[in-house]
């Protein structure tokens, strides 16, 4: 079932960690503009609030508040949080961001990606994903998985009224797994729908490699559907 996911979200507080690069910036950008209250995160406090600034102008008038702040000021401001850094940097930042994070819903995006002479493959991740990292790393979090399809230039662009993309939402916590779906939702023709529990996250982080190759093959930013939904 994909019933319409019904939690509301208007009072919630949106922050996006690494939310200076293009992923956060996108999907801030596209939550600014469906009117939620978003919190850009970044190692530098000024560097956050420069891409607040150039999203609150591209964002327009009708748009939700956007602020910057460092990494922990914005998990400590946010209500839902999504992790959109480096593979890299992930252990490291949520490791640093425990005691900020608890009781919240994480939202994690990461793939963890290598690229050789072949195009991009996933890495083997200890734990099984990055999702399920975040979770070790977060004992007191509600991790999900979601959002790690979704084109950051298309998010960009904001002549693309309508995105053509299922988001796949993971995660062991229902309700957690429900909000996420409807901040899926907010982003014109972006459907959130739920892809199974936590330990299921590898292969969906391991997809974008195929999704990356079929861009290049094809000079497009491809997304996934799946059919037969209701
Ligand atoms: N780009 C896409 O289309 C896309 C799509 C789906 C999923 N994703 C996933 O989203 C994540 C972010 O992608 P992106 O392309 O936006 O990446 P990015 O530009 O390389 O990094 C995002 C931000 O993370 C911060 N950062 C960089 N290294 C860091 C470290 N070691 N520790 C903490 N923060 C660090 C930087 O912000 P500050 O320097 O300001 O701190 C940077 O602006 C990745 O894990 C990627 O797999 C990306």
């Amino acid at each position: 079932m994909t019933e319409p996911a019904a939690p509301d979200l208007t009072s919630q507080t949106i922050g996006v960690l690494g939310g200076t690069g293009p992923q956060g910036k996108g999907l801030a950008l596209r939550w600014a503009a469906a009117g939620l209250k978003v919190v850009i995160g970044s190692r530098d406090a000024g560097r956050a609030q420069t891409a607040a600034d150039e999203l609150a102008e591209q964002a327009g008038s009708q748009a939700g508040a956007i602020s910057g702040a460092d990494n922990a000021g914005c998990a400590s401001a946010a209500d839902i949080v999504l992790v959109a850094v480096p593979w890299d940097g992930h252990d490291a930042l949520l490791t640093s961001l425990r005691d900020q994070l608890a009781g919240k819903i994480v939202i994690d995006c990461v793939n963890p990606l290598g690229f050789d002479k072949q195009g991009p493959f996933p890495l083997r991740v200890e734990e099984g994903s990055a999702a399920e990292q975040a979770a070790a790393l977060l004992p007191d979090s509600r991790v999900t998985a979601a959002f790690h399809h979704v084109s950051a230039v298309t998010l960009a662009d904001l002549s693309v009224a309508k995105i053509d993309l299922d988001v796949l939402v993971l995660g062991d916590d229902r309700a957690a797994t429900d909000q996420v779906r409807a901040l899926a939702d907010t982003i014109p023709g972006v459907r959130g729908v739920f892809g199974g529990r936590l330990r299921n996250a590898g292969q969906v982080e391991a997809l974008t490699a195929n999704l990356i190759a079929i861009n290049r093959r094809y000079k497009t930013h491809a997304g996934i559907r799946i059919t037969d939904l209701p």
